[in-house]
C-alpha cells in the first residue's frame, strides 16, 4: 500500500488480466483503478473502482480503514471504471453520504437507480471540511464525462484530478508516463481539448503539490512537466517534429511506397513513426497522428472508395479534432486510383489543415514516376 501522506492513503487496485480497456483499448501493462482514502475526524473516500476488482478493493479499504467506516464517497467521475463498485461498497457502508454534482447523481440513478440515498449536492467551487483537510470540488465538465469534478484538498495541497494526468499501465510496471499517458489522452480525451484547457486555467489558480490521477502514478514531483504536456496536447498543437506514415497495404505494394518514403525522411535527419493500419495498435498511430507535425496517409484505392482501415483511422482522427497539421497523401490504384482525392476530402472540414501539394501516385508498384513523386514529397515535407 502506497501512502500518500500521513492522513492520504492510495487504496487502489491493478489489473493486469483485462483484454480490452474500455472494450476497445490493448494495454499491454495493464491499467490501475485509483482510489484514496483521507483519514479525519471525517473520513472521505474518493472513487471505487470497475467491478473487476471489487472485493479485492473493499478489502483493502477495510484494512485501510481499521475499524472506523467511511463519512463520506466522493464521486469524481461516474464512469464504471471508477464507479462500478458503488453499490458493493453502499451494502457496506450504507450510512456514507454520497458525494457529487447534480450530473453526477442523474448519471447514478441510470447505472444503479434508487442505490445512492444519503447525498450531499455539491456546486462548483464548494468545500467539504473533514477536520483538518477540506476537500474544494472543482468542475471539469468533459474531462472526460459531464459529471467530472476534480477535489483539490487544500491543506496539503493535493489535486485529485479524475482521468486526467491518468495513463494506462499498472502501478507495478516500468515504463515511461508520457507514452502511455498520451496515447491514452488522445484516445480517450482527445476529442475535449477545448474543456481541458478551461480545467487547466482553474487549476492554475491552485498551489499543487501532488496530484492524484483515477488511472497511473500519482504524481509528486517536477509537476510543470506533466501539466506543460497536458497543456499541449489540449492545444492541439504539435509536440515534436516528426512525420507519421500510416498505410493500408494488400499486397505491398503501398507498404513498400511508404517504406521507401520513411527511409528518405530517415535520411534527411526526419523522425519518422511508420504504422500498418491493418496490424498495428490504431491507438498508437492516432498517438503519433497528433504527436507529430506532418502525416503521411498511404491507401491503395478499394471498391472504389478507400481501404475500409484507413477510412476507419482517418475517422478516428476526425472525431477526435485533429487539427493544425501538414497532411500528404499516397495513392494506389490498378486502373482507376482514386484514394488520393478521397482521403484529401475527408480531411476538407478539419481546422487548419495544410495539404501537401504533392500527391503520389501508384499505378499497382512503385515504379520510377513514382519514386520520383515520393523523392519530390519528401522534399516538400522536408522544406
Ligand atoms: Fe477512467 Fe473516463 O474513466
Amino acid at each position: 500500500m502506497v501512502n500518500i501522506s500521513e492522513s492520504i492513503k492510495y487504496v487502489g487496485v491493478n489489473d493486469k488480466t483485462i483484454d480490452l480497456f474500455e472494450g476497445q483499448y490493448v494495454v499491454p501493462n495493464g491499467v490501475s483503478y485509483n482510489s484514496y482514502v483521507i483519514i479525519d475526524n471525517k473520513i472521505a473516500v474518493l472513487d471505487t473502482v470497475d467491478k473487476r476488482k471489487t472485493a479485492e478493493w473493499l478489502d483493502l479499504l477495510e484494512k485501510t480503514l481499521n475499524g472506523r467506516k467511511p463519512d463520506y464517497l466522493v464521486i469524481s467521475h461516474m464512469e464504471p471504471d471508477h464507479s462500478a463498485s458503488v453499490n458493493e461498497f453502499m451494502k457496506k457502508y450504507p450510512s456514507t453520504v454520497a458525494v457529487g454534482n447534480e450530473k453526477t447523481f442523474n448519471i447514478a440513478e441510470r447505472f444503479f437507480p434508487g442505490v445512492l440515498k444519503n447525498k450531499l449536492v455539491v456546486k462548483d467551487g464548494e468545500e467539504l471540511n473533514l477536520g483538518s483537510h477540506t476537500l474544494k470540488f472543482v468542475f471539469a465538465p468533459m474531462v472526460h464525462w459531464p459529471e467530472v469534478m476534480f477535489a483539490y484538498e487544500t491543506s496539503e495541497k493535493v489535486l485529485f484530478s479524475a482521468d486526467a494526468f491518468g495513463k494506462f499501465g499498472a502501478l507495478d510496471c516500468d515504463e515511461d508516463w508520457a507514452c502511455e499517458a498520451r496515447r491514452y489522452y488522445f484516445n480517450i480525451v482527445g476529442k475535449y481539448g477545448s474543456t481541458v484547457q478551461s480545467v487547466l486555467k482553474k487549476a492554475a489558480a491552485l498551489d499543487i503539490a501532488k496530484i492524484c490521477p483515477l488511472h497511473g502514478p500519482v504524481l509528486t514531483e517536477n509537476l510543470e512537466y506533466y501539466i506543460g504536456k497536458y497543456n499541449v496536447w489540449s492545444s492541439y498543437l504539435p509536440e515534436d517534429k516528426g512525420v507519421t506514415i500510416a498505410y493500408a497495404s494488400i499486397y505491398g505494394d503501398t507498404k513498400e511506397a511508404a517504406e521507401l518514403l520513411a527511409a528518405t525522411l530517415e535520411k534527411k535527419g526526419e523522425k519518422v513513426a511508420l504504422f500498418d493500419l491493418a496490424r498495428c495498435d490504431m491507438a498508437e498511430a492516432v498517438e503519433d497522428a497528433f504527436r507529430y507535425d506532418r502525416l503521411v496517409l498511404a491507401s491503395i484505392t478499394y471498391d472504389g472508395g478507400i481501404m475500409p482501415v484507413m477510412e476507419d483511422f482517418i475517422n478516428h482522427l476526425k472525431i477526435k479534432n485533429y487539427q493544425n497539421r501538414k497532411v500528404a497523401f499516397i495513392e494506389n490504384g490498378s486502373w482507376a486510383p482514386m484514394s488520393g482525392k478521397l482521403m484529401r476530402a475527408c480531411f476538407e472540414n478539419m481546422k487548419n489543415i495544410t495539404i501537401a501539394e504533392t500527391v503520389v501516385t501508384v499505378k499497382s508498384a512503385v515504379d520510377a514516376q513514382a519514386e520520383n513523386q515520393l523523392k519530390a514529397l519528401a522534399a516538400e515535407l522536408t522544406k
